[in-house]
């Protein structure tokens, strides 16, 4: 480097330079801070006491599993709660601390922790939906609402990002997570854990992330809830475990452990995962809490009884433990017995109250009890606005026949099926603050949408499905969809008799939305019979018929792509998703959702994901003997990921790349036109993938490693450029060491996995 410019560098991030020490001193002043509350309060609590700081019962509000916890009140009393989760209302919540600060003996404020996991009461689309927004700034800003109206109700913690990556369509909590990519889920883990602790934990307005479900638990084998994980070392570093780290990265406070085991460990209990990977590598310095039960449900994985697994959790690493109370029950005599020592209660002890102590509830234990914040704050028309436009940004148009839609507001438009006027099912899973009532449906948002213009008639058409046993299975928590008791038939035809009134048919189908989340796992992942029956009878009326498809995974559609001329992609769009539904369907919103999973051509090629391994045989074009693939069905999905379709038409043109070699301290510009050919202004998410074409092991055939979501006006062009460096070409090796190898790289740009265009360059 020449002197002038090594002095200018040098000039130039000199102030950073000094922040960066500011930042750490001050850093460092707050650390010796807590560490003074810290050990000054452990000085005076006896082991009990301490033992007591690592139970969380749940409150009871909410359940999903057998509850151990009871008495709750008098347990906070005796010093034996360290947090309570699932409580609602900023009373409530004051009520309990008051109990935990005038009643306990050492008077040490109570964690309360939620499952708000997209939004609060202002409900945002389910995570899978906001993550086909692919825009982290938008998701960001819903998780810091979903913080400032939960921390306006008293709740100090916050039990996600959920972070599980999810290939495998079967599973039902693939609705909670954001799809199959590692680099977008990372990108979408960070921004979540920076919106709900936004730049100060100890604000008022903000709370702690918890990070879940530590890990693997997105590839249970089968897809099966609950079930056994079981993978390589280097998959899990390469594909499962990036989003996790970009949380830990992200300063996320807090990590629960899965329910699933990992190498023949449960991860409650397992120490390589909590305490080798995650703090010694990654250097976690947060709390650690087991899922629900997740401490005692390991007598049922066949590793011990209650006190042997309780020992075991704590010695792995597990701080607190969620509602087994085999922590309160048995640690005393683990330690008496030598089976744990003083220094794990100590140590897990203090990564509680340092939790307390980062919210400021050792400063103010009642500071996120404030009912008239409550009032002001929570389910306001300015939230509810937001969560309409954020809404519109999460659904995917899958098709698009000839233009139908955008509708225009005129004629008669006949709305039917189940999940049309569903309210309780709007705001789809892990909603549990969500005012169901309050929820807008397709019905009430097209109606609105379309009052003294067109008429809309609306016609149930048919059950969730005939069989009312696995209607109820799919519909707890009093999310009904009141099942009508007329047979099928008798539905169908008066959908008809409405469907042949009107100059358009919406057909609203799909799932409910308990056919996802939490041990909601399906082994056919269509729409169910019924409901295609009834689509098939809309089809045959000749009218246009537009599906718009509920759903909290990628369903098998090979036959509606085929027959259905337009499909919008709606998830469980959140509290506002019926206006914001409306506003897709009549083009006062431009859609721009894309897939983050695949949705295969039907379950036997489950998993399925774009970023696979070529295979020594790779199956072309057509069906060939000895070739990787299926006799029945090709490789390919119907709808890749990263596809999805807008009102506006935009075209790439050629990469362009600003070297065809780069050293690995090296990085390269990759630039690409795009144009907007619609008529209509529109937004595009403009992806890059890389494929390494050799590797010392396997590469996968594409991976993501750039995205940006851009506005182009209609006739517009626009240059958008990326710059890749040697970590983007970096990956973990056979050893686990991560890095780049010489050798050239494919480079693909396009709007969705398969529809690229491709450049090469050389690593030397
Ligand atoms: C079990 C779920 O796995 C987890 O995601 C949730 O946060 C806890 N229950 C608490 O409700």
């Amino acid at each position: 480097m020449n002197r002038t410019l090594h002095l200018i560098t040098k000039k130039s991030i000199l102030p950073f330079m000094v922040i960066a020490i500011m930042f750490s001193c001050q850093k460092q002043k707050n650390n010796s801070r807590m560490n003074r509350k810290v050990d000054s309060l452990m000085s005076l609590m006896t082991i009990e006491e301490k033992i007591g700081q690592l139970n969380l019962p749940s409150a009871g509000y909410f359940k999903t599993g057998e509850a151990a916890s009871s008495d709750i009140g008098k347990k906070i009393e005796q010093g034996k709660v360290g947090g309570l989760f699932n409580i609602k209302g900023a009373a409530n919540v004051r009520e309990m601390q008051r109990i935990a600060m005038e009643k306990s003996r050492m008077k040490i404020p109570l964690i309360f922790g939620m499952d708000v996991i997209h939004g609060y009461e202002t409900v945002f689309p389910i995570p899978l939906g906001l993550s086909c927004s692919w825009d982290t700034d938008l998701i960001q800003q819903t998780a810091r609402m979903a913080a400032t109206e939960a921390s306006a109700d008293g709740i100090n913690w916050g039990y996600s990002p959920m972070v599980d990556l999810a290939r495998d369509a079967r599973w039902g909590r693939i609705a909670e997570g954001s799809g199959e990519d590692p680099y977008l889920g990372s990108r979408i883990a960070e921004a979540m854990v920076k919106g709900y602790q936004g730049n100060d934990l100890s604000a008022a307005n903000t709370i702690m992330a918890c990070v879940k479900h530590y890990a693997l638990y997105g590839a249970s084998e089968a897809g099966r809830d609950y079930n056994v994980t079981d993978m390589s070392h280097l998959r899990m570093y390469n594909d499962y475990f990036p989003p996790y780290k970009a949380a830990v990265d992200a300063g996320v406070g807090s990590v629960m452990a899965s329910f699933n085991e990992i190498d023949g460990v449960p991860a409650t209990a397992n120490h390589w995962l909590l305490t080798d990977v995650l703090r010694n590598e990654w250097g976690f310095t947060g709390m650690l809490v087991s899922d629900y039960t997740g401490v005692s449900e390991m007598v049922q994985h066949g590793i011990g009884d209650l006190q042997t697994v309780s020992a075991r959790a704590l010695g792995a690493g597990i701080d607190m433990d969620m509602v087994s109370e085999g922590f309160l029950t048995t640690l005393t005599n683990s330690l008496k017995e030598g089976k744990i020592t003083e220094q794990q209660i100590n140590q897990a002890c203090r990564r509680v109250l340092e939790a307390k102590y980062k919210l400021g509830l050792l400063d103010d234990p009642y500071r996120y009890c404030n009912e008239a914040r409550a009032e002001k704050e929570i389910f306001t028309d300015s939230n509810r606005a937001f969560s309409r436009s954020v809404a519109a940004q999460s659904f995917v148009l899958l098709k698009n026949q000839n233009h139908l839609l955008p509708l225009k507001k005129q004629g008669t438009i006949a709305l039917i099926g189940p999940l049309a006027d569903a309210v309780e099912n709007v705001t789809g899973t892990w909603s549990v603050a969500a005012r169901f009532s309050e929820s807008i449906t397709l019905r009430k948002g097209l109606e609105k949408a379309t009052t003294h213009q067109a008429k809309v008639l609306y016609a149930k058409g048919s059950n969730l499905y005939n069989d009312a046993y696995l209607e109820e299975n799919a519909t707890p928590f009093g999310k009904t969809l009141h099942r009508d008791k007329r047979n099928a038939d008798e539905l169908r035809e008066e959908a008809l008799r409405v469907a042949k009134q009107a100059d358009v048919i919406v057909a609203a189908l799909g799932e409910s939305a308990e056919m996802t989340g939490e041990a909601s796992s399906r082994t056919d992942i269509g729409i169910p019979d019924t409901q295609v029956e009834l689509l098939k009878a809309l089809l045959n009326t000749g009218k246009p018929v537009v599906l718009v498809l509920f759903n909290g995974r990628p369903m098998t559609l090979k036959w509606e792509n085929e027959h259905v001329p337009a499909i919008l992609d709606v998830w469980f769009g959140g509290s506002e998703a019926g206006d914001a539904i409306a506003d897709v369907l009549f083009g006062e919103v431009n859609p721009s959702g894309k897939l983050t999973t695949t949705f295969p051509q039907n379950i036997g090629q489950v998993p399925t994901y774009y970023a696979q391994r070529n295979t020594g045989r790779p199956m072309g074009k057509w069906f060939e003997k000895f070739r990787s693939g299926y006799l029945d069905v090709s490789n390919d999905p119907v709808y890749p990921f990263g596809f999805g379709l807008s009102y506006a038409q935009f075209e790439y043109g050629e990469i362009r790349l600003n070297k065809t070699t780069m050293t690995s301290s090296d990085s390269i510009m990759v630039s690409i036109d795009v144009t907007n050919k619609g008529p209509l202004d529109g937004k595009e998410v403009v992806q890059v993938y890389l494929h390494d074409e050799v590797g010392s092991i396997t590469r996968p055939v594409k991976e993501l490693k750039r995205f940006k979501k851009i506005k182009i006006k209609a006739g517009e062009t626009q240059t958008v450029n990326f710059i890749l460096s040697n970590k983007d070409l970096s990956f973990y090796k056979s050893d686990l060491s991560f890095g780049s190898e010489p050798g050239k790289f494919e480079v693909f740009v396009g709007g969705d996995s398969q529809h690229v265009k491709r450049a090469e360059f050389e690593l030397k």
